[in-house]
């Protein structure tokens, strides 16, 4: 019988554990009991725990991802510390794991914490002999249902990029035809260099998925911006997305049809540190943006600042103001279809400090200009490469049908989607919305519903225009 002492764990792995227990409310040897009899026991149960960055509730199928066989390339970034919660999450879903690990990976998670929770043998080098005895690199880039690698590094996209195969874990990426998603995690300064960002173009033109990075606060401390793992559950529901189908490929009512989707606020920088913003959460956006690749549309969401994951199957172009947003919809012209959700700034600060603007004890507070940001939806419904169907939304706290049939009018739109968002209906941020759809031939009123079944009605409500019409 073999046995493990705590104290010879290595730091990054004992402060996991620590963290865990103490989560948990249990002593550490406790933790890593529980954590071995969960990763032994099929199906799996785990306490319930807070929902992830989406709010989704810990309710699953534990059939979801049922004989699923998911090859998970870990690489070494500190949020590998997530890929054990990612285990646990796609096997209690009924997937299978193989992890493997790169030697980054080794330096912050241990394999015997990753082959405990997988119940798998972790593969580890390229030459070794025992590996290649065992599977070989071939098979396992071929013997599974689709390759995820958590977190990506900057280093490791770099490789990819490139069609390095200079260990295991980027040669496996390199010899395997299965569907690819990566979710990259990185210092935020880092995620923004232009060669990162040229090797993650590389990588969305050579068909593989990304998810994420999401803004907030970084694993190191003082640290925030782009750059954290997208969380555990969002990662499931885009494996889960992609193995319904690869969306792109699906071939849906809207298969062969380009697509813009806005979503989420601005961030209008009043000096380095301070902006304006609004309280969108980009969950009606997103979700549109879903809804629409699930019926086979090519689709690129431009999203503002958001913190929930980018949906899988959908190019997302990553943008802080009105102006960075207009400028990447104005480059995806034309399309097929625009769909504008985003919460977009009326004004931004008049020439934003390049300081962060001091406090002057006995002075008076400093004035804020405001200059009127550039209108999205109305310049895309005015503009030369208008797309053929232009939808916009109307965020209303007071005569909602009256402001929406005036913004129809005035931003060259085809419909307006109007939600009151008085703070009583919780629509902002919330997980609902009762909206109506105005036309020029009238107005819809959609009975109240999640925002994905709003999302899922309107780009079926989509696809039916193009059916019927010649839009
Ligand atoms: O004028 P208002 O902001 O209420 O209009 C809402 C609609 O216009 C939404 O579809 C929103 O995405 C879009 N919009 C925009 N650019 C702006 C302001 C709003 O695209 N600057």
């Amino acid at each position: 019988m073999a046995s493990i002492t705590i104290r010879n764990l290595d730091e990054a792995t004992k402060q996991l554990l620590r963290e865990r227990a103490a989560h948990n409310g249990r002593s550490m040897e406790e933790e890593v009991r529980h954590l071995l009899r969960d990763s032994t026991q099929a199906p799996v149960s785990f306490p319930a725990e807070p929902a992830a960055a989406s709010g989704s509730p810990e309710i699953f199928d534990p059939l979801e991802l049922d004989g699923k066989r998911i090859l998970l390339i870990i690489t070494g970034g500190i949020a590998a510390y997530k890929c054990l919660d990612l285990i646990r999450r796609l096997r209690e879903r009924g997937a299978s794991v193989r992890p493997v690990m790169t030697e980054g990976a080794r330096a912050f998670i241990t394999p015997l914490v990753v082959g405990a929770l997988a119940n798998d043998k972790v593969f580890l080098e390229l030459f070794s002999r025992e590996d290649e005895q065992d599977v070989g690199h071939i098979r396992l880039a071929r013997e599974c249902d689709l390759v995820l690698v958590a977190p990506a590094t900057a280093d490791f996209i770099a490789k990819m990029a490139l069609g390095l195969a200079n260990d295991l874990a980027s040669t496996i990426v390199l010899a395997s035809n299965r569907p690819l998603l990566v979710a990259p995690a990185m210092n935020p300064i880092m995620w923004a260099a232009p060669a990162l960002q040229r090797n993650m173009q590389q990588l969305r033109a050579d068909g593989v998925h990304v998810i994420g990075p999401m803004r907030g606060e970084m694993a190191e401390s003082g640290e925030a911006g782009t750059g954290r793992m997208a969380e555990p559950l969002d990662i499931v529901a885009a494996v889960r997305g992609l193995l319904a189908g690869t969306p792109g490929t699906i071939k849906g009512p809207l298969a062969g049809k380009r697509a813009i989707v806005t979503s989420g606020p601005t961030h209008e920088p009043i000096d380095p540190v301070r902006y304006i913003a609004n309280r969108s959460s980009g969950k009606q956006g997103h979700a549109i943006a879903a809804a629409l690749a699930a019926l086979g549309a090519q689709v690129t969401l431009v999203s503002g600042p958001v913190t929930i994951a980018d949906p899988a199957g959908v190019t997302t172009l990553h943008v802080e103001t009105a102006r960075e947003m207009l400028d990447a919809v104005e480059q995806l012209l034309p399309t097929d279809i625009a769909v504008m959700v985003a919460a977009v700034a009326d004004w931004r600060a008049s020439g934003a400090a390049g300081e962060k603007i001091k406090k002057k004890p006995g002075k008076a507070p400093p004035p804020l200009q405001l200059t009127e940001n550039p209108d999205i939806l109305k310049t895309v419904g005015h503009h030369a490469k208008r797309p053929a169907l232009v939808v916009g939304f109307a965020a209303e706290t007071q005569n909602l049908i009256d402001n929406a049939r005036g913004k129809l009018q005035r931003k060259g739109a085809d419909w307006i989607v109007a939600n009151d968002v008085s703070p009583a209906k919780g629509v902002m941020g919330g997980d609902r919305n009762h909206v109506r759809i105005v036309s020029r031939s009238g107005v819809e009123d959609w009975p109240e519903m999640d925002k994905t079944s709003v999302a899922a009605r309107l780009a079926q409500k989509i696809a039916d225009r193009f059916e019927t019409t010649e839009v």
